[in-house]
């Protein structure tokens, strides 16, 4: 059991969580998840972990409501226990070594990008970073961001904040400014991943991207999580989920994220109609 210390709505679909879990907060690290169960009949569900507190013994995690489990996680509030919490899982991001890094965050992606930009900037490293969103009413994380970088450069595709256009846009005019980047760090839509790698593959410029592939067990025991990097089958819950943007299949992980999509649509709608059956008896 894991209890919610704090709860705060970021915007209106994404959320932010403190969670109590001293011995995943003494080994956490930028890059790595926890799985959650809501209760004893939830399904588990990876969430990066987006901050640590070695001192309190907490975790933060930020989700979006996207479906029945993270719709469940939101109705807990502080007090109220998550019944499994299992962590820290997957390999930590390698930072080690560079002196200038992008980090691009996508969304909610921007969560899982900020442990990374935090941890670079504390050790020394120049850290830029460019956070995208559809609008302006969905930007998170902005204070946070600030206080995490260099530079911070925000984007929305309807220009009703920072500036319009998409990230590659800015990614590249910052390299053609002259920014000589050791690593690009991407996290966000598969899509923008898939894009931001082919921006910055002429350049030759090393490209980490976090894989997102339904995970399971998150040990590497049931084959769900699997992706394909440079030809070869890799597990993203034991061998990722970071791997070398430039290597990876982003069709084939699009094509099996979206395998359930039907099932996870009518598994929403039913619980909605208990729930609106509930409140009519
Ligand atoms: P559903 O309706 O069941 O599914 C909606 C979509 O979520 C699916 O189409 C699929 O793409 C994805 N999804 C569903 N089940 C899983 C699963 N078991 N594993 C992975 N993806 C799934 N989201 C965040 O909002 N914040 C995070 O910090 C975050 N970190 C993640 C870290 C990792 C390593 C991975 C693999 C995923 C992460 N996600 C994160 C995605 C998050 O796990 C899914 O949004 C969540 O599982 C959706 O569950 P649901 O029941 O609410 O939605
Ligand atoms: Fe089962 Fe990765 S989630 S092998
Ligand atoms: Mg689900």
């Amino acid at each position: 059991m894991a209890k919610i210390i704090t709860k705060r709505r970021l915007n209106p679909t994404v959320t932010l969580m403190e969670v109590s879990a001293p011995l995943i907060a003494k080994k956490a690290l930028p890059g790595q998840f926890i799985i959650l169960r809501v209760d004893e009949k939830g399904e588990r569900i990876p969430l990066t972990i987006a901050d640590y507190d070695r001192e309190k013994g907490t975790i933060t995690i930020i989700f979006q409501k996207v479906g029945l489990t993270t719709e469940l996680l939101d109705t807990l509030e502080e007090g109220d226990d998550i019944l499994d919490f299992v962590g820290p899982l997957g390999r930590p991001t390698e930072l080690e070594g560079v002196k200038k890094v992008a980090v691009i965050g996508g969304g909610v992606g921007c969560a899982i990008a900020y442990p990374q930009a935090k941890y670079l900037h504390e050790h020394g490293v120049a850290v830029d970073v460019i956070a995208g969103f559809r609008s302006k009413d969905i930007v998170i994380l902005e204070e946070e961001f600030q206080a995490a970088c260099d530079h911070l450069y925000l984007t929305t595709d309807d220009g009703s904040y920072g500036e319009k256009g998409l990230v590659t846009d800015k990614l590249k005019a910052l390299i053609e400014a002259g920014n000589q980047y050791d690593v690009v760090i991407a996290i966000g839509p598969i899509i923008m991943m898939k894009f931001v790698c082919k921006t910055t593959e002429p350049y030759g410029i090393k490209t980490l991207v976090s894989l997102n592939p339904i995970m399971i067990d998150g040990t590497g025991m049931c084959g769900g999580c699997r992706v394909s990097v440079g030809g070869q089958m890799k597990f993203a819950c034991v061998d990722g989920p970071d791997f070398d943007g430039h290597q990876v299949d982003f069709d084939e992980l699009m094509a099996r994220n979206a395998a359930y999509k039907e099932r996870e649509a009518q598994v929403r709608r039913d619980h909605a109609c208990r729930l609106l059956n509930q409140e009519v008896q």
